[in-house]
């Protein structure tokens, strides 16, 4: 069995967060990136009442074929205390995530709100077995012991297998 981790990243926090937990457990990263290609200005503008919405934005890649991995993780910044529209549309575009176990994260400046539940709602809804979510900060990135309790949540998930 194998790990993706699935993220988008604007400033670079929800990246330097999966290439952490990728190194420690080994797995594969797909990056999201919004079409919408916001400024700074504009993520606040445009992004977070879309984000608010629970709307979805045009991504690449535009299908995530997730059917050969044993877990599937996925991580999106904390936009108006939501999953940004990036993040709304690659939970739509998994593409074998049916009965696969998955994890959840977001980093925030600590104020996530409901993001982590619409995260495992969302994933739920795709069929996918929640193992868990863990929200962090950007203070986090440098810190070893916060991005592990993910990075745990990650292996205990693997070991366990898939619930079929
Ligand atoms: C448009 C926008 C809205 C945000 N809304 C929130 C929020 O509601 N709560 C919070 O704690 N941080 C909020 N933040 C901060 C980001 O969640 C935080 O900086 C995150 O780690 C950025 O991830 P990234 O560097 O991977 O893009 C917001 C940032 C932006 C750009």
């Amino acid at each position: 069995m194998s790990v993706c981790i699935i993220y988008h990243s604007e400033t670079g926090t929800t990246r330097a967060v999966a290439e952490q937990v990728a190194a420690l457990i080994g797995a594969d990263l797909i990056e999201v990136k919004d079409l919408a290609g916001y400024s700074k200005v504009g993520m606040y503008l445009k992004g977070a009442p879309r984000a608010a919405q629970g709307k979805k934005n045009e991504i690449e890649p535009a299908v995530i074929d997730v059917s050969g991995y044993g877990t599937v993780v996925v991580g999106t910044p904390v936009w108006a205390g939501n999953p940004t529209p990036a993040i709304n549309a690659a939970v739509a575009a998994l593409a074998g995530i049916e009965g696969k176990a998955a994890v959840a994260f977001c980093t925030s400046r600590g104020a996530p709100r409901g993001t982590l539940e619409r995260m495992e709602e969302m994933l739920a809804g795709r069929g996918a077995d929640v193992r868990g979510a863990v929200p962090l900060t950007a203070g986090d990135v440098k810190n070893p012991e916060a991005v592990e309790v993910l990075a745990d949540l990650v292996r205990r998930s693997e070991k366990e297998g898939i619930v079929q």
